[in-house]
This record gives C-alpha cells, sequence and structure tokens, in this order.
C-alpha cells in the first residue's frame, strides 16, 4: 500500500494529541507516523456472510485512526480520544498471554491487543509503541467501529514493526483479504462473537467510490461503481444499543448451520440421486427452488431464518447487477425487503429501527431504508434523493422523538469514500 497524501481529520488530531498524551519518553526508534482504516456501511446482504454468500458493502469516509511512534521495548502503551482512557500491555509471550492480559483491559483496548494475538501466531515479530486511537465511527452504532480499530491496528503495526512484514497485493507478507481474516479472528477472541467476515473486509478493501461485491466462501471480491451523484446514503442513529445481540448473534448463526443441514437431508431423503444435494455446507448451497420445495418441512423458526438467508443472497446479486448497470435507486426497494426480513423472518430488528424505516417510508423521494448491521439497535441506512435529505432530517427529529418517549436520532451522510492509510510526518 502506498503512502497516503491526504491524512483524515480523526488521524490528525490523534498526531497533534500524541506529544501530549504520551509526553516524552521512552526513546522512540520510529517516526511519528499515522494509520488508519475505515468502518462500513453494507449496502444489502446483511447476516449472509457467515452463510458463506454475498456481500455489497462501501467503506465510509469514517475512520479509527493510530497516531505514534515505536518503541526499543516490547510495551504497548495506548490513548483513548474517545475513551479519555489509558491502556498498556506487554508483546512478551504473546499470543499465549492473550487471556489473561486482555482480562485487564478496556474493551477497546482488547481488540488491539487480539490483533496484536494474532499477528504474533501467523509469526511476525512486532516491536512495541506508543499510539493515541481517534476516530468519528460511531461506537456500537453498526458501522463497523470495531473492525475499524482492528484494520487500523494491523496497519499501524506494519507502520511501527521496522519493516518487520507488510501489507500488500504482490509479495507481500499478508493480502488485504488474510488481514481481514485475522481481524475477524481477533474478533472473536477479544469478543466471544462468532462474526462474518463482512466488516474486516469492508474496512480492507475499501476504495473511494466503490462497492464491494464479496463472496464470503470463496473471499473472492469484484469492485462495483457507487457514483450516488443525486442521491445520498443517509445513516440514522437509534441511539439505543443492546448488550443482548452478542448471544442473539451466536444463536443466529448456529440455527442457520442447523437449518443447512436439516435441508440438506431432507432434500436427499426426497432426492437420494441428487449430488449437488450432497454438497450443501451452507444456506448459500440451497436453491429458492429447493427452499420452496422442502422449507415447510423444517421447524417454523429455522424455516423463517433459512428463507430470509436465501432470500438475501438473491438480492445482493439482484443489486449488484444495478450497480453495473448505474441504477443505484432501483436498489431502493430492496432495502425494504431486506428490512422486512430481517424485522419478521431473522427477527433482528428492534422497535426503534423499525419506527425509523417506517417514518422514512413516509417521505417521498426515500427510495429504501433498512436496519444495518447485527442488528437490535444502532442504525438505519436510507437510500435518499438528495433534494429530500433535509425533509427527511425534519420529520425524523419531529416524529422518532414522539413515537418512542424522547429518544433523538442522529443523522449523517455517508459517502464510499474509505480504505485503510498510512502516513509517516
Ligand atoms: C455484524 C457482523 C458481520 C455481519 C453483520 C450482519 O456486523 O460483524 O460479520 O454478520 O453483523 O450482516
Amino acid at each position: 500500500m502506498n503512502e497516503s497524501i491526504f491524512i483524515p481529520q480523526p488521524a490528525q488530531v490523534a498526531l497533534e494529541r500524541f506529544p501530549i498524551a504520551m509526553g516524552n519518553e521512552p526513546e522512540y526508534t520510529s517516526a511519528l507516523g499515522a494509520a488508519w482504516a475505515s468502518g462500513r456501511v453494507n449496502l444489502i446482504g446483511e447476516h449472509t456472510d457467515y452463510n458463506d454468500g454475498f456481500v455489497l458493502p462501501i467503506a465510509v469516509d469514517r475512520v479509527v485512526a493510530f497516531a505514534g511512534q515505536a518503541r526499543g521495548d516490547g510495551i504497548v502503551r495506548l490513548w483513548s480520544s474517545q475513551f479519555e482512557e489509558y491502556a498498556q500491555f506487554s508483546l512478551e509471550g504473546m499470543p499465549e498471554t492473550f487471556e489473561q492480559q486482555s482480562n485487564t483491559l478496556p474493551r477497546w483496548a482488547r481488540h488491539v491487543l487480539a490483533v496484536i494475538a494474532e499477528l504474533t501466531r501467523a509469526g511476525v515479530t512486532l516491536c512495541g509503541f506508543d499510539a493515541v486511537i481517534n476516530g468519528d465511527v460511531p461506537v456500537g452504532g453498526g458501522m463497523s467501529s470495531s473492525a475499524a480499530i482492528e484494520v487500523a491496528a494491523a496497519q499501524a503495526c506494519v507502520l511501527f514493526s521496522n519493516g518487520q512484514f507488510t501489507i500488500g497485493v504482490e509479495g507481500a507478507t499478508f493480502t488485504p483479504i488474510e488481514v481481514a481474516a485475522l481481524c475477524q479472528h481477533a474478533e472473536w477472541i477479544a469478543t466471544g462473537v462468532q462474526v462474518g467476515i463482512l466488516d474486516q473486509a469492508a474496512s480492507c478493501l475499501g476504495r473511494p467510490g466503490q462497492a464491494v461485491l464479496f463472496v464470503c466462501r470463496s473471499l473472492e471480491y469484484r469492485y462495483l461503481p457507487f457514483d450516488t451523484q443525486d442521491l445520498s446514503l443517509v445513516v440514522i442513529d437509534t441511539s439505543v444499543r443492546r448488550e443482548l445481540a452478542d448471544s442473539a448473534y451466536n444463536e443466529r448463526r448456529r440455527q442457520c448451520e442447523e437449518a443447512a443441514q436439516m435441508l440438506r437431508d431432507i432434500i436427499l431423503q426426497h432426492e437420494p440421486e441428487n449430488q449437488s444435494a450432497r454438497t450443501i455446507r451452507a444456506l448459500r448451497d440451497v436453491t429458492q427452488e429447493q427452499f420452496d420445495l422442502y422449507g415447510a418441512q423444517l421447524p417454523d423458526v429455522l424455516r423463517r431464518r433459512a428463507g430470509y438467508i436465501i432470500a438475501e443472497d438473491a438480492r445482493v446479486l439482484q443489486a449488484a447487477r444495478l450497480l453495473d448497470e448505474g441504477s443505484i435507486g432501483n436498489v431502493g426497494p430492496l432495502l425494504w425487503k431486506t428490512h422486512a426480513g430481517l424485522r419478521d423472518d431473522y427477527e433482528v430488528s428492534s422497535v426503534e429501527l423499525d419506527t425509523l424505516v417506517e417514518i422514512a417510508r413516509k417521505v417521498p423521494g426515500v427510495l429504501g431504508a433498512r436496519m444495518l448491521g447485527g442488528g437490535f439497535g444502532g442504525c438505519t441506512i436510507n437510500l435518499v434523493r438528495s433534494e429530500v435529505v433535509e425533509t427527511l432530517r425534519y420529520v425524523v427529529n419531529k416524529e422518532y422523538p414522539a413515537r418512542t418517549g424522547g429518544l433523538e436520532a442522529s443523522i449523517d451522510i455517508c459517502k464510499a469514500a474509505g480504505g485503510p492509510g498510512y502516513r509517516w510526518v
């Protein structure tokens, strides 16, 4: 990856704060540098990633940035501007010392330690460093602040490791996809949530003005034009976060695995000669026709989970075709359908998310809206004609508090402007 000319604002702020937060000790062994990675908005393809399916994210113009310098010892010292908190850990004995060290750290720092654990597990020798972490990805808001901190941490390790390893496409130690997988595993050990690869892949692969059609089984991907021109991608935050999300996420994942296995067995009972049914490993492998024929034989909950995933994979491919044709506006109606599936069949929405989607539906010029990310709280995304953004803002500010007992929603316009980067100063 080439050094960036442009420095995102949060990275600039982190660079300015570094001397204040860290003082001038110890003696540093590198210049001052910054590394950053973006949050993401997933246009469509929710919960399909861990079903080996398709996703269509963009990396947004919101980043988590590290600014710092390498140290001569094996200590990592961090200051989080957002949490106004220090954290410190040692590279010694990693990854074996991960559990023990992780228990003593604040949550945000566990993600950094986990990335370091995974890098050391992959055989990389790292140097200690001091860094200030700063970002403008809303924490826990469905734009993948945790993937952004993980991918930025991996980038920071490249920066401060004195050339021990590199990330790039040809001849580098790790490809961006390998970094995404490594950061996905870091998320598993940091949180215990068995996330798919969507967030980390989106953060690693993001490019300005482009969406990525990502195939979660083969890890292949293709860039698609995401030039919104007279359309805006509006992200509305419910301001509600729910802890329940973690256990419900792992439960959905298990249910999908069970549904895939049961469908495979049911299909084979009826069609013993069907060779391709033998290879069903995930819901991605079940066709809509097979589901229509045999889905009713699944227990009700599993039938609804599987039905949503199979239809969502088809919607992603349809949305990709529309982007290829330059018809972004026509993706809108698919978003309403995704929301209905997530609400009624996948059951990961919330009253607040549903309320925001209902409010948006009544505003002419909103082409589509749906909840974003894992669910249970966080944000909605809205594909909106740019001339009605202010109307939408007005209606949400008026109706959302009235319908939720006084909650306030915050409204942001996001651009496909992201991607990881670094800069020495
Ligand atoms: C979270 C996970 C992702 C993905 C989404 C839902 O963001 O981290 O892997 O499963 O939920 O699409």
